[in-house]
């Protein structure tokens, strides 16, 4: 039984560190040992409780009343507020689309009005409810324009169900004007959704610290609902974000009613059905474990980190912040002496995990840092670094696609790619051998040059090849 685990362990070891806040995508690490083993803990409690039934288990209705009774005090809550547990932001963001539709049952082609940088789950949303989106490119600033997000409200006020707003974006770090918008939603009879998946469990902390903090929470008039994630500065486990209505009224459309058929009647209030009490477990005990002074002591350790970061890179000659950040995230450019990606590189070499992120529109192609609170007693280290990565991609200097492999890209039609077009692709781009009959993709340990070559295709032609590669690492095992 044990060489189960073993070979698992020898699987996992092949994964990014999850621990130890040199991952700053993808992981949040308080860096609590302890606060991890409760969390890990409760999960294993609950594995196979479900939480479809909170009459049969209502250990797991009381934990999600504590969730968000908790939260609703941090976001200045009317007594109205409800909420509810889902499995992640992005299940948060679909709920809040798919509630704003239907509660709009009597308008036909509904319409969402979103800021450009507002994340790509609100786009899933579009897709998977049939709901326009109208999506408004955000100031120079990286900041939602209000008048230009109002405007595109009143080009078609009648139809348009939801404007959304982030506190924070995830690529720029900003807080969208959320009380200049809101407010504007509302005298419009129209619901305002704040995604404060990334942010919503460290600016409660950051404006109580002191920092400069513009307004998002239901304190906003207008603002209707927030989703923030547990699994994110929660410091939770994966699997839980929080999803709150400033009122009973606007959460109903939200749940899924069937009792024409001769099972059970089916009552959801998320997407999923059955689900495991692991996740909700998991973030109850991370929640009962920190409190109310752990979390703030953490958001101090991680803005501590941050504003570190952001003053060592002002010596970085090369490297500078895209904008000052108002939450945890920071988005790096470089210079033209060097190239963002292989940066990237660069600190993996070095033992550091740093997210690229193509350039889009105006906006140039960056390396985010999601910062964590047990980042913060490695800032030296990480600020060398940081300090060679960029030296060294200046040494290498710019990172160029191959004028044929450019042209091969080119002449693609994103809606029309072929198996034999993304072979063709890769054996220009030397990722595979022309014999290579599996054409088995052994990522190569730089990535500059894949993410140079996707980062000159359209954003369709960018979305149509990373499907086509994540269809070849889907295969199952032989
Ligand atoms: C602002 C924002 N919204 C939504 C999401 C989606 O969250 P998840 O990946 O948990 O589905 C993210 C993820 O980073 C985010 O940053």
């Amino acid at each position: 039984m044990s060489d189960a685990l073993d070979r698992l362990r020898e699987l996992q070891a092949a994964d990014l560190p999850v621990h130890g806040g040199r991952t700053l995508a993808y992981v949040y690490d308080s860096g609590l040992a302890e606060v991890d083993r409760v969390g890990r803990e409760a999960v294993a409690s609950y594995p196979v409780s479900n939480g479809l039934y909170p009459t049969a288990f209502p250990s797991l209705l009381q934990m999600e009343n504590d969730l968000v009774g908790f939260y609703a005090g941090l976001v200045d809550a009317p007594d109205t507020v409800v909420g509810t547990v889902t499995s992640g932001g992005t299940e948060s963001c679909l709920l809040a689309v798919q509630g704003a539709r239907d509660s709009r049952p009597d308008v036909e082609r509904q319409r969402m009005v979103l800021p450009s940088t507002v994340h790509a789950a609100f786009l899933r949303g579009a897709h998977y409810f049939g709901v326009e989106a109208v999506v408004v490119p955000v100031r120079a600033d990286f900041r939602a324009d209000p008048a230009a997000m109002l405007a595109a409200v009143d080009a078609a006020p009648d139809r348009t169900v939801l404007v959304v707003v982030s506190a924070p974006s995830y690529a720029h770090g900003v807080v969208d004007p959320v009380a200049e918008i809101a407010p504007g939603a509302a005298a419009r009879g129209i619901r305002c959704h704040v995604d404060a998946c990334i942010g919503g469990w460290v600016l409660p902390y950051a404006l109580r610290l002191g920092r400069d903090v513009a307004p998002w929470t239901f304190a906003v008039e207008g603002v209707t609902s927030i989703s923030a994630d547990l699994h994110k500065y929660g410091y939770a486990p994966k699997g839980t974000s929080l999803l709150l209505h400033r009122t009973p009224e606007h959460r109903k459309p939200q749940y899924f009613a069937y009792a024409d058929w001769p099972g059970y009647t089916m009552l959801n209030s998320t997407m999923q059905s059955t689900k495991s009490g692991g996740p909700l477990a998991g973030a109850w005990a991370v929640l009962e474990s920190l409190g109310d002074t752990g979390y703030e002591l953490l958001s101090r350790e991680v803005f501590e980190a941050v504003d570190a970061i952001v003053a060592g890179v002002a010596d970085i000659d090369g490297l500078h912040v895209l904008v000052a950040p108002d939450s945890t995230l920071i988005a790096l450019a470089t210079d033209d002496s060097c190239d963002p990606f292989t940066v990237c590189d660069e600190m993996a070499a070095r033992g550091w995990y740093v997210q690229p992120q193509m350039s889009y529109d105006a906006h140039p192609a960056t390396i985010h840092l999601s910062v964590s609170a047990a980042t913060r007693p490695g800032i030296d280290d990480l600020l060398v670094a940081l300090r060679e990565s960029v030296e060294a991609a200046v040494a290498a200097g710019p990172v160029t696609v191959d004028p044929e492999v450019a042209a091969f890209i080119a002449a693609l039609d994103p809606a029309a790619l072929s198996d034999a077009d993304f072979d063709g692709l890769l054996i220009a781009a030397g990722l595979v051998g022309a014999g290579d009959r599996q054409r088995d993709l052994a990522l190569p340990d730089r990535m500059a040059e894949v993410n140079a070559m996707l980062d000159l295709a359209s954003p369709r032609m960018r979305e149509a090849l990373l499907v086509a590669f994540l269809d070849r690492l889907q295969r199952p095992t032989r």
